[in-house]
């Protein structure tokens, strides 16, 4: 198995957000639901200190493209999702969670166990991921 994407960790000592760009949906629901931590223009982007544990694992799991995720520290990180979960999104990307392995066009595979946005409108710049386009263009279906 290989791992071709990068990811950032930021910790506050109890928790680790585990960040991972190349898979960003750009839905922005973590910037409106705690501004004080994300903030696209500073450096990090990520202020960890600026909310309690409990309310970064709220904010993180509703990251509809799992390019936020977060364990505890000293433990294995794990998604708490049993089997493997596909929902379609009215007008938005196919989400999938749980045990993935995904073979790019290659032939690098990649297994996690985490939740990620493939696109459905066709028109993401980082396919198969999605990139939020499907709002900019006004994707239905
Ligand atoms: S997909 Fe996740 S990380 Fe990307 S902007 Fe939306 S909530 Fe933030
Ligand atoms: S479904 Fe989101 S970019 Fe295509």
């Amino acid at each position: 198995m290989t791992t071709n994407k990068k990811t950032k960790e930021y910790s506050n000592g109890v928790l680790t957000i585990v960040w991972e760009p190349a898979i960003c949906a750009h839905s922005e629901i973590c910037i409106k639901s705690l501004p004080e931590v994300y903030n696209p223009y500073g450096k990090p982007w990520i202020t960890i200190e600026k909310a309690t544990t409990d309310q970064l694992k709220v904010q993180i799991n509703k990251c509809p493209s799992g390019a936020l995720s977060y364990y505890m520290n000293g433990e294995e990180p794990k998604l708490e999702i049993e089997g493997t979960q596909v929902e379609v999104k009215l007008n938005g990307p196919l989400i999938i969670s749980g045990n993935i392995q995904l073979t790019d066009v290659n032939g690098n595979t990649e297994g996690k166990t985490k939740k990620m946005a493939f696109c459905r409108c066709g028109d993401s710049s980082n396919k198969p991921y999605c990139d939020g386009t499907h709002a900019k263009i006004g994707f239905k279906g």
